[in-house]
Formats: C-alpha cells, structure tokens, sequence
C-alpha cells in the first residue's frame, strides 16, 4: 500500500511530510484529533467523527480550517490514494507553529494533518479468547470528552497495563468507572447492557454510541448509568470499544476471569451485529 498523507493543502509521500519543530502541537500538544475506520472504502461513520471534531475544536477555540464537504472529499481522496480496502485514517489540527507563548498566537495557521495506516483485523485469537484489563485511577485531566491530542497520562496508563500483561487499563475516577486508556468500556449485568453515561471524564465514543444504537434496534436491554468498581468486578461481561479494535471482550481483570473467564454470549450477539453493519456500509447499505 503506498503511503500518502495531506499536510495543509496537499496531498504528498509521508517522508516528504514535514511540520516546523514550532508547532504547538509538538511544543503543547496544543491540537486536537479524530480516528476513523475504512471498510472496502468506506469511511465509518464520518459524519459522526466530523461531528465530534468540530466539538473538539470547539472546546479548545479553534476555527474548523474546512467545511464538512471541504473534509469529506480530502479524507475520501487519500483513502482511494492509499488504495481503498480497510485502512484507519488518522487527523489532526494544531493551533499551527509561532513562538513560543502560552497565549493563543494571533496570526497563526492551524496545522492539517491527515494520514492513512492498514487496519488490521483483531487477532482471532483475542476474539475467542478475550482480552485481559487492569483497573486503574484515572489521572487525566478533566475534560475527556475533548479528543486532545495531549495524551501522555493515556500513555502512562496504557503502558502500565501492558506491563502487568493486560491489553486495556480500565480507570476509576473517585469511585467511579470512566473508560479505557484509549477505549470506552460496557459492561452486561442481569443481561443488560451498561456504560457510563457520556460527560468530562469521558470521550463520547463513535463505537460506543454505535453499539447502544445497535442495541436499541434490535431490542438488547441497555442503559447508560453510573456503576463503580465493584460492579465492574461483578459483571458478566465486560467490552471495551473502539474504531481501530471495534468491539472485544475482556475475559481477565485485575488477574481474575470475568463470568466464565470466556467471551460471553451478549458480547457474540453484538459483535455478530457489528460485522453486520459494516457489512451493510460496505454493500452501500448504510452511511
Ligand atoms: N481512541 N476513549 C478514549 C480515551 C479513546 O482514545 C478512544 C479512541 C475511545 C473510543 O472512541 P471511538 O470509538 O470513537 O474510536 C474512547 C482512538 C482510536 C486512538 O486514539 O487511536
């Protein structure tokens, strides 16, 4: 697959792709980002990610650079670039590169980056076997639901999980569960589907909010309520989701099995309608 990005109004090879060291998305952080599937070409749920990213923007006073249309045919351009198929589509807006100074720049351009990776599919093995979770204190700051690109307290935290054999730290917020380093987190009690409810220590995720859609259509009991570690500890299944992992099963937490230490049977039937609908947006089906 070749590799071609955008940077600020063209279309260019990765290695060609440079920022100034200026930035204040590499001196701050200072940005926001989106990730989006593609499946046999098609964007998954785009309206949903520009929707979320215009939120983004919103929250740190950034102009959106681009209108709706303005990103939807540059994100459909590098997919066919890039040769269609599954890819995940990575973007981001800086506040664009000036001098140093913690006051907002008054003349600077916002940075535009998009790129485009191969998505892999899950391992079967994780599909068959679940993953395995950590709990820990979420130490993030407190405007989660913005998808900033200053991430490092995800990246501690991921990276403690990975170093306690764990795929997905799973983070509790005074007594309260939030999300996953970089996924969102559902359980099912009693056979219902639970997730907290979206809010600052949260991302409002496109697959979380995909799978309460699914589940809502077809009739799976669900709601979004406050649930603390002890229910985590308890539930029959737990999930975590997102764009680049869709949907998986942790089996393990905090080195004990959940339900019966397998993927649980809720879990199969939403995975089921998951790959149903990104079958359907394949065929042309849905959006
Ligand atoms: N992360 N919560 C956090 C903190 C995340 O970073 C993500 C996704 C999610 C799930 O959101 P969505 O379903 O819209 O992908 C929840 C992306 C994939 C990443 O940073 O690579």
């Amino acid at each position: 697959m070749s590799n071609t990005v955008f940077l600020n109004g063209g279309f260019l090879p990765q290695e060609q792709a440079f920022v100034p060291v200026m930035d204040r998305g590499f001196i701050f952080g200072d940005g926001v980002y989106e990730v989006i599937p593609v499946y046999g070409g098609r964007l998954f749920r785009l309206d949903e990610h520009l929707q979320r990213l215009q939120h983004s923007l919103d929250c740190v006073r950034l102009a959106n650079p681009m209108t709706h249309a303005e990103w939807a045919d540059i994100l459909q351009r590098l997919v066919r670039e890039n040769g269609d198929g599954e890819q995940s589509v990575y973007l981001q807006v800086t506040r664009g590169h000036a001098p140093r100074d913690h006051a907002f720049p008054l003349d600077a351009k916002p940075t535009i980056f998009i790129s485009s990776a191969p998505l892999k599919p899950v391992a079967t093995e994780l599909l068959k076997n679940g993953v395995a979770a950590i709990t820990l204190e979420d130490i993030r700051w407190k405007y989660c639901h913005i998808k900033a690109i200053a991430l490092l307290p995800n990246i501690l935290l991921r990276q403690q999980a990975i170093d306690a054999e764990a795929q997905e730290a799973i983070l509790i917020r005074d007594g309260v569960v939030t999300e996953g380093a970089a996924r969102n987190v559902l359980i099912v009690t009693e056979g219902v589907i639970k997730t907290p409810h979206k809010g600052p220590f949260l991302l409002p995720g496109i697959t979380r909010d995909l799978v309460l859609e699914l589940a809502a259509t077809h009739g799976l009991a669900h709601e979004e309520c406050r649930f603390g570690p002890e229910t985590l500890a308890r539930a029959e299944e737990i999930w975590l989701t997102s764009s680049t992992r869709e949907l998986v099963s942790v089996t393990r937490l905090d080195g004990k099995p959940v339900g019966g230490g397998r993927p649980g049977a809720v879990w199969q039937q939403m995975y089921t309608l998951y790959q149903g609908y990104k079958q359907a947006l394949i065929a042309g089906a849905v959006e």
